[in-house]
Order: C-alpha cells, then sequence, then structure tokens
C-alpha cells in the first residue's frame, strides 16, 4: 500500500484519530482534515512517529469550496487520491418537539452532505485511476434512537450513499463500504451512562477507536478487493438480539 493516499476527514479527535495512525502504519500517506485546527496537531504528531508522510488540511466538509480546496491540496501535495474516509460527524440531540430546524440542518450538512460532497470531489480522480477505497462511518443509530432523530437520519442515509456510490463507481474499480460502530470512547460521547451501555453490550465493554480503525484498515487494504456496498457492524454485539 506504499504508494497511496488516504484523505480522512474529522481526524483531529476519536476514531478519525486513530484510522490516521492505522493507515499510516500501513505505509499509506494521509491528509488530515478537521474543521479546527486544535486537535490536528497531536494526530499530525503521532502519524508523523510512524514514519510515513502526512499534513494537515484545516475545513469545513460541509462547505463544497472547503471540500474542494481539501482535494485540490492533496493533489498538489501528493499528486493522487486513492482513499477517503468519510469519518467527520457530528450530534446535535433533543426529543423531536424540540428539536430545530438549524439542529437538523447542521448535523444533515457534516454527517450526510459532507460525505456526498468529499466522495464527488474525490472520485474525479479516483475514477482516472481506476483505483480507489471509499468508507463511510455510520453508527449503530442508524436504528433508531431517542433525541437523535437528526443524527439517526444522517446514519442512515450513509447506508443509502454507500450502496448507490457502490453501484455506479463500481466501473472505476471503486469500493464503498461503511462501517457501523456501536458505542466508541471518544469525546462524542462524554455525557453518555457508560455502566448502562455496557451491561448493554454483549461482550461487555464499550469500543475503543482501534476497533474502528482495525476494520477500516482491513476494508482499504487488497485483502478486501472484492468487497463492496457492505454494511459492517463493529459494536460488540450491541445491536443483536432485542434489548431485554
Ligand atoms: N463515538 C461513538 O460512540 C460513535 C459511534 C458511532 C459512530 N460514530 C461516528 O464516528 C465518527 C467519528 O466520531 P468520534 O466519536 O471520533 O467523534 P469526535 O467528536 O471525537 O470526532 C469528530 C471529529 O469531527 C470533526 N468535525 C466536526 N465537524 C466537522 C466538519 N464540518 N468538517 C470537518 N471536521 C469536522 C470534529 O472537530 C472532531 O474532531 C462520527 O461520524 C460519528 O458519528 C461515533
Amino acid at each position: 500500500m506504499e504508494e497511496r493516499v488516504g484523505l480522512i476527514t474529522g481526524a483531529g479527535s476519536g476514531i478519525g484519530k486513530a484510522v490516521a495512525v492505522k493507515l499510516s502504519q500501513m505505509g499509506i500517506k494521509t491528509v488530515l482534515n478537521d474543521i479546527s485546527k486544535e486537535g490536528l496537531d497531536e494526530t499530525l504528531h503521532l502519524v508523523h512517529k510512524q514514519g510515513t508522510k502526512a499534513f494537515a488540511a484545516v475545513g469545513d466538509i460541509s462547505i463544497s469550496d472547503d471540500v474542494d480546496m481539501i482535494v485540490d491540496m492533496t493533489i498538489s501535495e501528493f499528486k493522487h487520491i486513492d482513499i477517503l474516509i468519510n469519518n467527520a460527524g457530528i450530534i446535535r440531540d433533543n426529543w423531536v418537539w424540540n428539536m430545530s430546524e438549524q439542529m437538523w440542518d447542521e448535523v444533515l450538512d457534516v454527517n450526510l452532505k459532507g460525505a456526498f460532497l468529499c466522495s464527488r470531489a474525490a472520485i474525479r480522480y479516483m475514477g482516472k485511476q481506476k483505483w480507489g477505497r471509499i468508507i463511510n462511518v455510520s453508527s449503530i443509530s442508524y436504528l433508531g434512537n431517542y433525541c437523535q432523530v437528526n443524527y439517526s437520519s444522517s446514519k442512515a442515509g450513509l447506508i443509502g450513499l454507500t450502496k448507490t456510490l457502490a453501484l455506479e463507481l463500481s466501473q472505476f474499480n471503486i469500493t464503498v463500504n461503511c462501517v457501523v460502530p456501536g458505542l466508541i470512547d471518544t469525546p462524542m460521547i462524554k455525557g453518555i451512562n457508560r455502566d448502562a451501555i455496557i451491561r448493554r453490550t454483549p461482550l461487555k465493554r464499550l469500543g475503543r477507536s482501534e476497533d474502528v480503525a482495525n476494520l477500516i484498515g482491513f476494508l482499504v487494504s487488497h485483502d478486501a478487493d472484492f468487497i463492496t456496498g457492505e454494511v459492517i457492524g463493529v459494536d460488540g454485539g450491541l445491536g443483536l438480539g432485542i434489548g431485554l
């Protein structure tokens, strides 16, 4: 995978940071995007420790001009883009009757439109080289979750995006898959009742960012060359059964 270049959105924290480290351990050059510079310095430091090239690209993936700028930077620095990890995501939780239009729009814009914009920009280059890998990071909340009508809808939308992109992009040898994490111990879940989640999780722990990064590492490797349009859970069994 030495010559490969991967763009990871939301790489300044949690899962995105672990994915950046995993891809660099695989010898993949990385472009580390986040909306804020804050977390990116640490990710950059961790990636450089692996001895692979990387640079930070600050930008908001829900704005198409920013996305074009990030992809243009990738091409001018590394000449190509082979792997896209649509990882950046936000939550704005509330009961549906208290959910403002703004809370809906913000979540859909980052979580779903952002993945569409990044994919559309990246495939301009992936298509020409006839090789590409796109991984979308959904969530177990796509099944439905209290106070997350915006988030759940965005994460369910990513599954439709994955399957349609997989169909349309197969002619360019671009595979598109979706990972579905359960509860992963990152800043995103800081307000959650951890013990309650652990009790309900068959494997009796929260997920680690590395659990998700390992699955993504497999999906971007040649071992996954014949896998496309798939939706794969990484949740310690949280999505199993009827939850009694
Ligand atoms: N933590 C969990 O339990 C969990 C479970 C299922 C799915 N996920 C998904 O995994 C992904 C990563 O989540 P995490 O837990 O690492 O969260 P996190 O909050 O730790 O990291 C998300 C990162 O995305 C960045 N970001 C937010 N808006 C952005 C934008 N417009 N442009 C670019 N970057 C932006 C943030 O600055 C942050 O660094 C998200 O899509 C999330 O929905 C997380």
